[in-house]
């Protein structure tokens, strides 16, 4: 997520790579980002001391000793941004030094080819200037919008593990279509631009997708019996269940 990051803000010229450094104490992951012309360093004491915004892009699981570590190093005006999913900005906050601005996003991997979303919610120090400033480096992956914290389990449940469950539904219609006789390249290739051409016909046409399912359906006919069996297999129920579950992992991640 970190290269997904650093590989967008420079795709649009959002800043220089000459204005960027990368901690990661892996030597062979640092490679990756040198590669982007950006500066690298093991330590992220040697990256902090002059940066104007810091994001912490470290598994929730390490993030506490991370932050601690960089905690005294870090610039009084400097912008600290944390995209591990659950960790409250409170939590941030009392690691850091007392008035230290800290922005939580969640962003999702289709950052990585600019098709990035990204939910935005400010600290209790952060002001609507920082926070819209970490905004517009998230919405140069995609979109990013700015959302009350306390919906961040919500959103992160949706958008940030969303492409797990899209995919899901990708490789699910390519094998039912293999289940029918067609190749698995012509099968995935159908589902891809069906769910492409879906997107965008009900962005473009701004309709609610039961317009899209009444559409297609024609008195009995054949997509109504495949909804008819979508249906009977709980697949809405299914999706409220999974949106749960994940709710419910992110609040005990950050607690
Ligand atoms: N993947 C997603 O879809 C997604 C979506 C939204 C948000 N997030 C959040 O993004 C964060 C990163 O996730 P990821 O999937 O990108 O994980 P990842 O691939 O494991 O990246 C984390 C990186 O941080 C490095 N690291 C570990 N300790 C460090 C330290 N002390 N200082 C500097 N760097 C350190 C790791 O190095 P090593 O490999 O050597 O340990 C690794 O390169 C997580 O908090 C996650 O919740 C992920």
């Amino acid at each position: 997520m970190g290269e997904a990051i650093v590989a967008g803000l420079l795709a649009v010229g959002f800043v220089d790579a000459a204005d960027i450094t990368v901690a990661d104490p892996s030597a062979e992951r640092a490679e990756v980002f040198s590669a982007h012309g950006v500066a690298t360093v093991a330590d992220g004491h040697d990256a902090v001391a002059n940066a104007d915004v810091i994001i912490l892009a470290v598994k929730p699981q390490v993030i506490d000793a991370v932050v601690a570590h960089l905690s005294a190093e870090i610039p009084a005006d400097a912008i600290v941004v944390s995209i591990a999913a659950g960790i409250t900005t409170a939590r941030i906050e009392s690691l850091l030094e007392a008035n230290t601005a800290v922005v939580r996003v969640m962003p999702n991997t289709p950052a990585m080819v600019g098709q990035g979303m990204s939910v935005v919610s400010a600290g209790s120090e952060a002001t609507p200037t920082q926070t819209e400033t970490v905004r517009e480096m998230f919405e140069a992956l995609g979109r990013a919008i700015v959302i009350d914290e306390r919906q961040q389990d919500a959103a992160s449940a949706i958008s940030g593990s969303g492409p797990a469950y899209v995919a899901l539904f990708v490789d699910a219609l390519a094998r039912a279509g293999v289940r029918q006789g067609l190749s698995r390249d012509v099968a995935q290739a159908l589902a891809l631009q069906t769910l492409r051409g879906t997107v965008e016909l009900i962005e473009r046409t701004d309709t609610h997708p039961e317009v899209i399912i009444d559409a297609v359906s024609s008195p009995g006919g054949t997509t109504i019996a495949a909804i008819e069996a979508l249906e009977a297999s709980g697949l809405r129920s299914g999706v409220f269940d999974a949106v749960a579950a994940a709710v419910r992992r992110s609040k005990e991640l950050g607690s």
